[in-house]
């Protein structure tokens, strides 16, 4: 089997990659930066790596040609990250670049898979949104957003899919030791602060993922503290949706 993963130079696309590799799978990985991972040289001196920034046009240009026609077997849509900060503070290219990271590429790519996927038919993709896929987030609009829209676009097509061979799973951590808080400029808030939302490591984030992915589970919410918030649209009204979230991720 063959999986890809975009944004697995660190963090939960990291622990996923080696999750795939303890399976057997052939993995190839993605990142920015030109270094690849240097724990367990050895394993990943086997796996191909690209360094491509995916919020450009030419950047997902160039990386679906580096996949070439082979088949794949496993594709997971990680790479992604935040911006904290209120949206009349945030550099608008920033925020675009961000977007089309989250969005675009994202798009683009379960797209091109599920027509590969589907003449092959066999595939499993993994798109990652956030348990910011249920909630507005005050101090992280845009971000949030983006990953309502992860989240409705990949259950949408999922449906779409149906008796193909093709799933189509949605994985929704909640708050996880990874870069993305530094990534994010996040510093000190009660969300990563308080006994709130346990922080959850990226190896069982990644786990969760990859076999709910290769089990085609729709979705996948790791933690009960993480599942308890998916729900909070439903019991709580959204003016105390917003105001939770604006103290969360508040400064302190
Ligand atoms: N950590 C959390 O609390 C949390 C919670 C919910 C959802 N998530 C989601 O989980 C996913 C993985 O995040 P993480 O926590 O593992 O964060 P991370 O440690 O910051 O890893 C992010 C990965 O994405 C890659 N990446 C960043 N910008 C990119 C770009 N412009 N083009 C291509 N690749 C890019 C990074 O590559 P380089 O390191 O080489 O730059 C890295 O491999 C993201 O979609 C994030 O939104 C995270």
């Amino acid at each position: 089997m063959k999986a890809v993963i975009t944004g697995s130079s660190t963090g939960i696309g990291l622990e996923m990659a080696k999750i795939c590799l303890s399976q057997g799978m052939e993995v190839w990985m993605t990142g920015t930066r030109s270094e690849r991972p240097n724990e367990n040289s050895e394993l990943f001196g086997l796996c191909p790596y690209l360094a491509v920034d995916l919020s450009t046009k030419e950047g997902q240009e160039a990386f679906l040609d580096w996949l070439g026609p082979e088949p794949i077997d496993v594709f997971v849509n990680n790479a992604g990250y935040g911006i904290w900060k209120d949206v009349v503070d945030t550099d608008p290219d920033s925020m675009e670049a961000m977007i089309r990271l989250n969005v675009e590429a994202l798009t683009r790519f379960s797209r091109e898979m599920a027509i590969r996927m589907k003449a092959q038919g066999y595939g499993r993709i993994l798109n990652v949104a956030s348990t910011a896929a249920f909630l507005p987030g005050p101090h992280m609009a845009a971000y949030y957003a983006s990953k309502a829209y992860v989240l409705s676009f990949s259950d949408a097509l999922s449906w779409e899919l149906r008796g193909t061979g093709v799933t189509v799973t949605t994985l929704c951590p909640g708050p996880t030791r990874s870069r993305f808080f530094e990534r994010a400029g996040m510093a000190a808030m009660p969300l990563l602060d308080g006994p709130w939302m346990p922080i959850m490591t990226a190896h069982s984030v990644a786990k969760a993922g990859i076999n709910a992915t290769l089990r085609g589970k729709r979705r996948a919410i790791p933690g009960i503290m993480n599942f308890l918030s998916s729900k909070a649209p439903i019991f709580m009204p959204r003016s105390i949706q917003l105001g939770t979230l604006n103290w969360l991720q508040g400064s302190k």
